[in-house]
Formats: C-alpha cells, sequence, structure tokens
C-alpha cells in the first residue's frame, strides 16, 4: 500500500545539481507580503517560498480564511501556506481546506512573538507546552495528504524545553522543521544562535532548515558548515538584498553573477505595481518606504543617506521613487 505523502518520513531537501541547499524565502507579515513576494520572484534564486500566516481564530470561518492564500501567486515557484494557531481541530479543517486549494505544503507556525497570539495560545506559545505543539501538529498531518512542517523558534522564556519540542515536532509526523534559534523573549535583539541549530541537526533524524541572520553568502555557507542543516531559510536577508538567493547559487555553480541597474529598476516597480493604483498614495508611499528602508541597509553608501530617504515628505510614490533611484543607482554601483 502506498502511504500518504505526510506519513512517509523525509530524509533529505533537495539539493540542485550543483550542490546547493534548498533555499527558500522566509514568511514576514507585513514587510513580507504578496506585492514583496511578487517583485523578489522576478529575480528569482529561491526554490519554495512560505506566505506570512494566516491565523486561525476560535470562530473561524474555514472557508473565507483560506481564500487569503493563493497556492498560484508565484506560479512556477511553489507558495507553502503558514497556519497559526492553538486549536488541534480548527488547525487540522484549516489545513484541510488549504489542502484543497492546492496548497504544495503546510508550515505551521510555532516562532511568533506578538503577544495577542500567544496570549491567545498560538504561534510561540506552542514552545511552552511540547504536548500541545504535538497535539497540533499531529491533527494536521492526519488532516491532509500534503507534507506539513514545523517552523519554531529556540524556545519560548528559555531553551529549557528546546528538545522537547524538537522531538514531539518530530513525532508528530512533520517532514522537517525550520529553526530559527532565538527564543520569544529573545526577540530579535541577541544574534541567532546557530550552535543551537547544529544541536538540533544532531538530535533530529528528520531535515532541518536553518534560519536567521543570513546576510551574505558568507553567512549562508557558515550556518551550513557550523550546523550541517539541509536548507536554509532567508528572511531580511533578502529584503536588504533581493539577489541574495541568486549569489548563493551562483556560489555553487560556480558562475560569475552580477546584478544588473535594470533588475533593481524591473524590481521596484514591480513592487509598486502590485501594491496597485486604488491603494491610497500615503499608504503607497509608506510601503515603498518600507521597502527602501531595507535595501538602503545594503551597504555604508546607502545606509548614511537612509535618513534622509526615511525622512522626505513625498506624498506620491513616483516622487519618492524619483529621489531614491539616484542614490541606489551610486550606492549599487560598486556591485551593479
Ligand atoms: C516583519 C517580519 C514578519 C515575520 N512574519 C513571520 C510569519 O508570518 N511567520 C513566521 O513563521 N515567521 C515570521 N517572521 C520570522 C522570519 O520568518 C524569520 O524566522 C526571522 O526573521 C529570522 O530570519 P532572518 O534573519 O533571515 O530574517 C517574521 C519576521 C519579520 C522580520
Amino acid at each position: 500500500m502506498l502511504q500518504s505523502a505526510s506519513l512517509m518520513p523525509m530524509q533529505h531537501l533537495p539539493k540542485n545539481l550543483f550542490g546547493c541547499p534548498y533555499l527558500q524565502l522566509a514568511p514576514m507579515e507585513g514587510v513580507g507580503d504578496a506585492c514583496f513576494r511578487r517583485a523578489i520572484a522576478s529575480i528569482g534564486g529561491f526554490d519554495e517560498a512560505v506566505r506570512d500566516f494566516l491565523r486561525v481564530p476560535r470562530n473561524p470561518h474555514i472557508e473565507s480564511l483560506a481564500k487569503a492564500y493563493d497556492p498560484q501567486e508565484l506560479f512556477p515557484i511553489p507558495l507553502a501556506a503558514q497556519l497559526m494557531g492553538g486549536e488541534a481541530e480548527l488547525m487540522a479543517q484549516m489545513a484541510a481546506e488549504i489542502e484543497r486549494r492546492g496548497a504544495p505544503r503546510i508550515d505551521i507556525n510555532c516562532g511568533c512573538p506578538s503577544n495577542t497570539v500567544t496570549g491567545k495560545g498560538a504561534g510561540s506559545s506552542l514552545l511552552k507546552e511540547p504536548h500541545l505543539l504535538h497535539e497540533v501538529a499531529k491533527s494536521v498531518v492526519k488532516a491532509v495528504s500534503i507534507p506539513v512542517t514545523l517552523k519554531m523558534r529556540s524556545g519560548y522564556e528559555d531553551t529549557s524545553l528546546f528538545k522537547e519540542n524538537l522531538l514531539a515536532a518530530e513525532e508528530s509526523g512533520v517532514a522537517y522543521i525550520t529553526l530559527h534559534p532565538r527564543t520569544k523573549v529573545e526577540g530579535y535583539g541577541p544574534p541567532a544562535n546557530w550552535a543551537l541549530t547544529a544541536e538540533a541537526k544532531s538530535i533530529l533524524k528528520i531535515p532541518l532548515v536553518g534560519n536567521g541572520d543570513i546576510l551574505t553568502v558568507q553567512d549562508a555557507l557558515n550556518m551550513l558548515k557550523q550546523t550541517q542543516c539541509d536548507g536554509l531559510m532567508i528572511g531580511r536577508g533578502s529584503l536588504i538584498n533581493p539577489f541574495i538567493f541568486q549569489e548563493i547559487k551562483a556560489h555553487f555553480s560556480k558562475t560569475p553573477y552580477s546584478i544588473e541597474w535594470e533588475q533593481i529598476l524591473d524590481y521596484l516597480r514591480l513592487y509598486l505595481n502590485a501594491i496597485g493604483i486604488n491603494t491610497p498614495q500615503k499608504t503607497r508611499v509608506g510601503k515603498l518606504k518600507q521597502l527602501l528602508g531595507f535595501l538602503f541597509k545594503a551597504n555604508p553608501y546607502l545606509l548614511e543617506k537612509r535618513e534622509s530617504m526615511l525622512r522626505c515628505q513625498y506624498t506620491d510614490p513616483e516622487d519618492l521613487l524619483q529621489f531614491s533611484l539616484p542614490l541606489l543607482k551610486e550606492g549599487f554601483s560598486c556591485s551593479c
């Protein structure tokens, strides 16, 4: 008898022809929304993306909530759906609906630090109770035939339940785990603790995706070397440098990769178009500024100009773009 995909223990994550590990774009609620995902998909280089979480509340209208997820959004790049909630049965129902919509994979959020979320027993608060984490994950695994994965922080207040949580997740039947090695309480304060990623790798039989503080190709290589993890997930590093995935791939294939200025222009144009002209101008300016705020962290030249970009008072996104483009061009000229 054929086992359903979610019941088959996954041994490996795929590598490309040149040995580059599986690269994923991280879920980033707010800033890493569909507009950003569409824009960065034009540059490409990542093998899969994970949508920012869909919250499963206590009294959900499953069908209408699930409509926020479009599995074709980045076609042909797969987009996994991430669910966040603390009620096993509701999470299972939502997972089944998401599978019906065509999801390639469902990820369970055990990392969100927001107090509104943790107060409701979801996100990182599942890390306080490994048996609950197990119950939620197991019920999602049972509800669908696509792979289910779990993304977690290293703990809630501390890492005392780290190993228990990893084993609870593995036991539940998830295909692999993504680890952001900071506790909920740490937020984004201290550096991601990659030693914990190495420890997780030594504990788990299922694959592990390493995440946290990968900002350069060298960081990616260091993470792989120090932790032996099976795949990489990158979040903020891809907002600062949307070419990072292509650069990592190029490193493995030993082909030079040069950034063309036109790609940056296309990226920004696509982003603005994706926001749409029906969105209020103020919101469009705010969103563009937020994205530019990350690009202006890319090097010391841009960092020096960042404040002036953030402080400018344009009310039309085109004006903000015209102000920023010469600075970006100058800043990127070293890498273009
Ligand atoms: C603005 C923002 C929103 C995030 N939203 C999510 C989310 O929806 N789901 C999730 O699992 N992690 C979320 N994260 C965490 C990231 O996916 C990632 O684990 C974390 O930023 C560390 O990776 P990085 O150093 O590559 O950014 C978010 C992070 C940021 C900065």
